[in-house]
C-alpha cells in the first residue's frame, strides 16, 4: 500500500519556472502567457541541430507556423509534421508516420522533436523520441488544460493498444515544458472540462486545500480567467513534479496519480477510444474510485459526494456507461498496477492522502452498477 505523503504547500509566483528533480534528466516547467513567441524559452537542444515539430491537423493551424518561425533562429532546419487528430490515432500507424518523416528526411541524432499539442501528440512524441536511434532529445510543448496540468510533465509516453490503454510505451522524459497558457484560448469548452477532470484529481489525493480553492474558482476556471488557470496549472504541475521527483519510475508514490484512471481507462477501452474523451472518463472515474473508498471505509460519504459534486460541475459526467460489471472488470484486469489479475485501485485514505488498495470483485461490481446508466 501506497500512502502519498504531505505535499509541501505552494511557493510559487504568478509567472513560474518550475523545476522537476531528477538529476541529469531533470528539466524546467515553463508556465506563463506569450511563451510561444519567445526564442530564450522555446528552443531547446544544440544550437543548429534539426528540429522536428510533430502536432496534428487541428493544433497546426492554429500554432505550428508561430513555432515554427520562433524555432529557425535556433535550428539549421525546422519541419513541421502534422499527424490525424484523436485518441483513436494514438496507435503504431501513426507512431509510424513520425518514423518514416524522420528517416525519410534524413533527421540525425542530435535532432530536437517538439510534441506540440495535447496529450495524445505529447505520447505519442515522446515514445517516438525515446525510440529514434534509441533516443533523442524531445520538448513538450502542451497546448490543452489536460496536457498542461498532467500529461506533459513526468515522462510517461506511449501509444494504445486494442487491448488496452498506453499499453505499449517509455518512460523518457522531456528537455523541458513550455505550457503557453494563451493557447488555451482556442480549446473547446469540452476540452476545458475533461482538463479540469485531472486538475481536480490533485485535491483528494495531494492537497485538500486545492480541493478547496477548485470549489472556489470552478466557475472561473471554466469561463477561462487567465489567473485562475494560472494558479491551476502551476499548483498541478508543482503537486506532480513533486510526486514524480519522488518516484519516477512509479514503483509506489506515482500510482496515486492515477486514481479514476483504473475505472476510466476500462471507460475508454470500452466503449471505443475517443468516445469518451480521457478527461471525461477519469472525472467519472474519480466518483467511482470516491465511492469505493468509502464502500471500503477510508471516507465518508459527505468527501466522496463532495468531490462528485465538483467533477459535475466542472461540466463532466458522473455516471458511466452500462458495459456491465463483469465487460468493467475484465477490462480492469489488464491495468498495468494489477499484480497477478488483483486489480489495486488508487482509493483516498483521508483528505488530501491517497494510496493503492486491492478491493473484492463484489463490491466494485456493487460501484459499477450505481454509478453507470
Ligand atoms: P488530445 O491530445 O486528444 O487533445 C484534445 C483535442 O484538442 C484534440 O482534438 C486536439 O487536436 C485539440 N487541441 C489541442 N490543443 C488545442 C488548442 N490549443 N486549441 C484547439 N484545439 C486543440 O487530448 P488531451 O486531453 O490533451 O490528452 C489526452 C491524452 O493524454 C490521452 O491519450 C491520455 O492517455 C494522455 N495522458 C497522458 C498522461 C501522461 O502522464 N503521459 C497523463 C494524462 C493523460
Ligand atoms: N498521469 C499519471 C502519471 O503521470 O503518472
Amino acid at each position: 500500500m501506497t500512502i502519498s505523503p504531505q505535499i509541501p504547500p505552494s511557493r510559487l509566483a504568478p509567472t513560474t519556472q518550475l523545476s522537476i528533480d531528477l538529476g541529469d534528466r531533470g528539466y524546467q516547467i515553463q508556465i506563463g502567457c506569450g511563451l510561444l513567441d519567445r526564442e530564450d524559452c522555446v528552443a531547446c537542444g544544440a544550437k543548429s541541430s534539426q528540429a522536428l515539430i510533430v502536432t496534428n491537423t487541428t493544433v497546426a493551424p492554429l500554432y505550428a507556423e508561430r513555432l515554427q518561425r520562433v524555432l529557425a533562429a535556433h535550428h539549421s532546419r525546422v519541419d513541421t509534421i502534422a499527424l490525424p487528430d484523436g485518441e483513436v490515432h494514438k496507435d503504431w500507424d501513426t507512431l509510424n508516420l513520425i518514423f518514416d518523416r524522420l528517416l525519410g528526411d534524413g533527421f540525425d541524432r542530435k535532432t530536437v522533436i517538439y510534441a506540440l499539442g495535447g496529450g495524445v501528440i505529447g505520447d505519442m512524441t515522446g515514445f517516438a523520441a525515446a525510440c529514434y536511434m534509441r533516443g533523442v532529445a524531445y520538448v513538450q510543448v502542451p497546448t490543452t488544460l489536460l496536457a498542461q496540468v498532467d500529461s506533459s510533465v513526468g515522462g510517461k509516453t506511449a501509444i494504445n493498444h486494442p487491448a488496452g490503454k498506453n499499453m505499449i510505451g517509455a518512460f523518457y522524459q522531456p528537455l523541458r515544458v513550455i505550457a503557453d497558457l494563451d493557447t488555451l484560448d482556442t480549446l473547446p469548452d469540452r476540452e476545458i472540462s475533461a482538463g479540469l477532470a485531472e486538475v481536480i484529481k490533485y485535491g483528494p489525493i495531494a492537497d485538500d486545500d486545492f480541493l478547496g480553492w477548485i470549489e472556489q474558482h470552478i466557475d472561473a476556471l471554466r469561463a477561462r480567467d487567465k489567473s485562475a488557470l494560472a494558479h491551476a496549472v502551476r499548483r498541478s504541475c508543482e503537486i506532480k513534479a513533486w510526486v514524480v521527483g519522488q518516484d519516477e519510475r512509479e514503483s509506489g508514490l506515482r500510482a496515486i496519480l492515477n486514481f479514476g484512471h483504473t475505472f476510466g481507462h476500462a471507460i475508454e477501452a470500452g466503449l471505443g477510444f475517443g468516445t469518451w474523451l480521457h478527461g471525461e472518463a477519469v472525472g467519472c472515474g474519480m466518483v467511482m474510485a470516491a465511492d469505493l473508498s468509502v464502500r471500503c471505509g477510508l471516507i465518508d460519504g459527505a468527501y466522496a459526494a463532495r468531490i462528485a459534486r465538483l467533477i459535475e460541475r466542472a461540466g463532466l459526467p458522473i455516471r458511466g456507461p452500462r458495459l456491465g460489471a463483469s465487460r468493467y472488470l475484465d477490462l480492469m484486469r489488464i491495468d498495468k498496477k494489477s499484480e497477478s489479475g488483483q486489480i489495486r485501485f488508487v482509493l483516498i485514505d483521508a483528505p488530501g492522502r491517497a494510496g493503492v488498495h486491492p478491493a473484492d470483485d463484489a463490491l466494485v461490481a456493487e460501484v459499477i452498477d450505481a454509478h453507470s446508466v
